[in-house]
């Protein structure tokens, strides 16, 4: 049970470090959590605040999985407790095999509404077709909990993740479907390269070029 209260968090006791598989449906959940109420998942697994975070639950159950397999998933920690989840996908695993694709679906299909089923697959399709060519980390889910917000979680998860993409010389690509996480991301050398309409919500697709080092990103 998640438990909502206000916490004060120095920084100093944030701890980023790898999720052992272990802790794989504890950020599933955390992930349900923090990612409720985005526009594009309120329109893709209905209106209802507890359907929708139950539907979103399974989904991103799968989709941990599948990270932490062909990439890595970063854990935000405060004494111990997990607050905040980042996803980082390893280059042309963002476009999975075809076994994976049929789980995928086949999980969607069981524990979705038929309506809400072709809404997901809108919402995929126009991901999967703005997903730039360039090999490229894929980077997602992202979510830190309500109450540990605004203390700068987010922030060293992000730094840590763009720290060893400037170690690999790396691209990293992502999607976002909140006007404030677009100026969030900008801190960190993301750009905008494309944007659409995901079922009636703007959605932003943005990269980070290899050679933008941290260091010259403002804020960081
Ligand atoms: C985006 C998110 C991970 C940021 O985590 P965080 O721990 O609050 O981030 P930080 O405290 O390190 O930094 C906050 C920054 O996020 C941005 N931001 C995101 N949401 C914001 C909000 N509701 N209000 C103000 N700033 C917000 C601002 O740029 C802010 O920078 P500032 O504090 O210097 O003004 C968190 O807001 C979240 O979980 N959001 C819901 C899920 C989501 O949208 N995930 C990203 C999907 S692409």
């Amino acid at each position: 049970m998640i438990r909502e209260r206000q916490i004060q968090t120095p920084t100093a006791s944030i701890e980023i470090r790898p999720l052992d598989s272990g802790r794989l449906e504890q950020a599933a959940t955390l992930l349900a959590h923090g990612m409720r109420d985005n526009p594009v998942h309120v329109e893709a697994f209905g209106a209802d605040p507890a359907h929708r975070q139950q539907r979103l639950a399974r989904f991103l159950g799968h989709l941990v999985a599948y990270v932490q397999a062909n990439g890595q998933l970063l854990g935000a920690c405060v004494d111990g407790e997990l607050v905040g989840v980042l996803g980082m996908m390893k280059p042309g695993r963002c476009r999975p095999g075809l076994m994976d694709w049929l789980r995928f679906a086949g999980m969607i299909v069981a524990n979705n509404p038929p309506g809400n089923v072709l809404r997901i697959r809108r919402w995929l399709s126009v991901w999967a077709n703005n997903d730039p060519v360039e090999p490229h980390w894929h980077i997602g889910p992202l979510a830190v909990l309500p109450a540990y917000r605004r203390r700068g979680i987010g922030r060293r998860l992000m730094s840590h993740c763009c720290a060893q993409m400037d170690e690999l010389s790396a691209t990293a690509y992502l999607e976002t479907d909140m006007a404030i996480n677009v100026a969030f991301y900008e801190t960190f050398g993301f750009v905008v390269i494309g944007h659409a309409l995901v079922l009636g919500t703007p959605n932003w697709f943005m990269i980070r070029p290899p050679s933008r080092r941290l260091a010259d990103a403002p804020h960081s």
